[in-house]
């Protein structure tokens, strides 16, 4: 029987019942829209837990503009028969307004690694996550918290953010779950119209192309990465937004030559394409979709 709990005490309650009774608790947090990507990080958790929560609550402080907070998809229904069919065992939506109490004033920030890649342009995304991420944690006191790779530095804040702080969680990374032909599953991903759905491959290709590149001795970031932007630039409807090569630990820049395990970051924005009109079913149908994705390369 899947447990639905609106109350952070509730929740808290709950929890602590669990690990008084010696079963481990893991917590998958999302902002619902759930998709097998999200079943996956479920899936991971159950194999590590005896316990699994998962928390949906689509957080306003890390979006950048209001009007994607607005129209992200809030399918509760569909979300929480998706939950029921994977054995979570409690869900959690929590209302805003216990979260963020009227004159909330409190954040959690992770200098540093937060200001790169998807920090660079969304200016305060990391410090929502993060900060969104410590009250869920303090709500949930799971044992366990599993992240999507996906999202890959949202996964190596998060990791700072729970040794510096000492929260005791030991967080998992879980595999990128794709489309067959190599796109990385997102809610947002129907927003794409044909055309702009047959070129967002071009990401994953890339990622392929650095790989094979590295596989055959190429060592030079220069030319890898010459090499991925020509691939990306086949995308004629999407501008790039980075493509870059970094530690995956510190996230810091790889200057000149690949030596050690490197993060490929990908983001590829779609613009919706005003030649083909309204209707833009060659392009995206109304609204800006940006990608992420990446890979670590092992040379
Ligand atoms: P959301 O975008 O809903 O993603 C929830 C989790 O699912 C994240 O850990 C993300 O990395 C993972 N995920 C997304 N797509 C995936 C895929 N194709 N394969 C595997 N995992 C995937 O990320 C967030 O929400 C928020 O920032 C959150 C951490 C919940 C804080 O608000």
């Amino acid at each position: 029987m899947m447990l639905t709990i609106e109350s952070r005490r509730e929740l808290q309650a709950w929890s602590d019942g669990e690990r008084a009774a010696g079963r481990c608790v893991a917590l998958v947090p999302t902002m619902g829209a759930l998709h097998a990507g999200h079943l996956s990080l479920v899936e991971t958790a159950r194999l590590r837990a005896d316990r699994v929560v998962v928390s949906i609550f689509v957080n306003p402080t890390q979006f950048n503009d209001s009007k994607d907070f607005d129209a992200y998809p809030r399918p509760m229904e569909v979300d929480l028969a998706a939950c029921r069919s994977a054995g979570v065992d409690v869900v959690w939506a929590p209302r805003a307004e216990e979260l963020y109490p009227a004159g909330a004033a409190s954040w959690v920030d992770v200098e540093g690694l937060s200001e790169p890649l998807c920090g660079g342009n969304r200016p305060g995304h990391f410090r929502g996550v993060t900060t969104v991420v410590t009250k869920l944690f303090l709500a949930a006191r799971p044992h366990v918290a599993v992240f999507g790779e996906k999202d890959f530095q949202q996964l190596t804040v998060i990791r700072r953010m729970a040794e510096d702080l000492g929260f005791g969680i030991e967080i998992l990374g879980a595999p990128t779950l794709r489309e067959s032909d190599g796109l990385a599953l997102w809610s947002r991903n129907v927003h794409l119209g044909a055309k702009a759905r047959e070129q967002a491959i071009r990401i994953f290709e890339s990622l392929a192309l650095a790989e094979s590149l590295l596989a055959r001795g190429e060592r030079s970031t220069a030319t890898i990465l010459e090499a991925v932007h020509k691939k990306l630039g086949e995308a004629t409807l999407a501008s790039i937004d980075y493509a870059e090569l970094r530690d995956p630990a510190s996230l810091e820049l790889i200057a000149e030559a690949v030596e050690g395990p490197t993060l490929l970051a990908i983001a590829l924005q779609f613009e919706p394409d005003r030649s083909v009109g309204r209707d833009a079913a060659e392009g995206l149908r109304g609204e800006r979709v940006r990608l992420i994705d990446n890979r670590v390369l092992i040379p």
